[in-house]
């Protein structure tokens, strides 16, 4: 057939899983079938540029860094990555270090996520794989059956994409998480949000800083030996319009341990935004051949860094249970991806919540001022609380097949 009557008809195409979302998630996943030889098409509903300059988190737990280490997409990461031994709490002004490699004798490292989203792209598509931008008005349909299809418009030509599999990786505003019809949201928002900068100025410090204070909690961390990315804790309706430049490298000197050693370069702010601080977890995250990863299923607030690597930590289990059901023919293992994802997502939230009591302010609540400093000292004193929480922040294992909880 022509190809334009066949464009005005609408293509059909077909593939093994159709995966929606060119995030973290979505990506790695794309990454993970690919070396299985399993096929797969990504649907973004955004353009290219868009998804590779959203700037987002950039601390990657080891296990993150080894899997994309294995995959063979780290060489960027690896010359341009910032490796990071431990971080620093400060305490009223007064910094402790909690050192990563001594605890537990692993590290993480500080890459923008765009740069990771960029990497991903770049792979794929080299390797032949097929990402859909601009993809619009995405809409699986028949996930009860063996026979999904999912339905989108592109370059304004209505398209089919008929799969065995839907991965719905579209973030916590996608469209997949909603067609889990029988789940359950099970959620928590914290009083406070937090404006995030990303600033021109080199960092002064290689290692991250999360200030406890009484006016509220800060953040130092960097993205490159010339950028900052800065964060304050301000109100859950604070509007950006609000912070002029000069208040928010203000408000940093004062809440960051600013003499001690510590100096804060200040520059131009090429990045700012405000994010919600907030925690869900949406059960189950499989309804027939649908299964949702990442932020569509489950949001930690920031304080943790885990958002992003709890993303990929899914589609590494997504793709084993896709690879059962596929090519070993069983796909009654899908029903192990909700149980074992949902092991590390409420550790991950446990961490999350504990790392972001511990650290902002509360209005008004001299009861929690006093635990929270008891919390920090013995986080800070204590080997084993400082294990603990050291455990938690380079990441904890990928689950492997064995240890699913069926
Ligand atoms: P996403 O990265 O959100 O990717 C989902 C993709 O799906 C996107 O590309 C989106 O365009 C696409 N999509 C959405 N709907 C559709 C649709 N209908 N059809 C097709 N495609 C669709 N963590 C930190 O540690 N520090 C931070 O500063 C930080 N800031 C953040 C700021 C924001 C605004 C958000 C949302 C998250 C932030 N996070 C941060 C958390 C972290 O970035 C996320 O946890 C991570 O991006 C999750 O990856 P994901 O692949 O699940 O989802
Ligand atoms: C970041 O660098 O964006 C970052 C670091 C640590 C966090 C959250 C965000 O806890």
């Amino acid at each position: 057939m022509a190809l334009a009557s066949w464009a005005a008809m609408g293509g059909i195409d077909e593939t093994e899983v159709a995966i929606v979302g060119a995030g973290p998630a979505g990506l790695v996943l794309a990454h993970l079938l690919a070396a299985r030889d399993i096929d797969c098409v990504v649907l973004e509903q955004r353009d290219r540029a868009y998804v590779e300059h959203r700037v987002r988190a950039g601390v990657l737990e080891h296990p993150t860094v080894e899997l994309l280490r294995e995959l063979g997409l780290a060489e960027r990461l690896e010359r341009e990555g910032l490796a990071h031994r431990g971080i620093q709490l400060a305490v009223d002004g007064i910094r402790h270090r909690i050192d990563f490699v001594e605890l537990t004798g692993r590290s993480i490292t500080l890459y923008g996520q765009q740069e990771v989203v960029k990497d991903l792209i770049a792979a794929r598509l080299a390797g032949g794989g097929q990402i859909v931008f601009e993809a619009l008005d995405v809409a699986p349909t028949a996930i009860d059956t063996d026979r999904p299809v999912v339905q989108y418009r592109h370059d304004g030509v209505a398209r089919t994409l008929r799969c065995r599999i839907v991965a719905g990786c579209d973030g916590s505003y996608g469209v997949c998480g909603p067609l889990v019809a029988d789940r359950t949201v099970t959620e928590h928002t914290y009083p406070f949000a937090w404006l995030g900068v990303l600033a021109e100025a080199a960092p002064t410090q290689d290692e991250l800083v999360y200030a406890s204070h009484d006016r509220g909690f800060a953040l130092y961390s960097m993205r490159s030996p010339t950028v900052t990315r800065l964060y304050l804790q301000v109100a859950p309706d604070e509007q950006l319009a609000a912070w002029s430049d000069d208040r928010i490298w203000d408000e940093l000197a004062t809440r960051l341990p600013v003499g001690d050693g510590f100096r804060l370069n200040t520059g131009p702010i090429i990045d700012r935004g405000i994010t919600a601080m907030h925690s869900s977890v949406a059960t189950p995250m499989r309804h027939g051949n649908l299964l949702v990863a990442g932020d569509a299923a489950h949001i930690v607030p920031a304080t943790g860094a885990k958002g992003m690597n709890l993303a990929i930590a899914d589609a590494t289990v997504l793709a084993a249970v896709i690879d059962d059901a596929l090519r070993g023919g069983r796909p009654e293992h899908l029903a192990d991806y909700t149980p074992t994802c949902l092991r590390r997502v409420w550790r991950t939230q446990h961490f999350s919540h504990r790392m972001t009591t511990m650290l902002h302010r509360f209005d008004d609540d001299a009861f929690r001022r006093q635990l929270q400093r008891t919390e920090l000292e013995i986080v800070t004193s204590s080997v084993a609380a400082a294990t603990d929480l050291a455990e938690h922040y380079v990441g904890l294992p990928f689950a492997t097949l064995a240890e699913r909880a069926t």
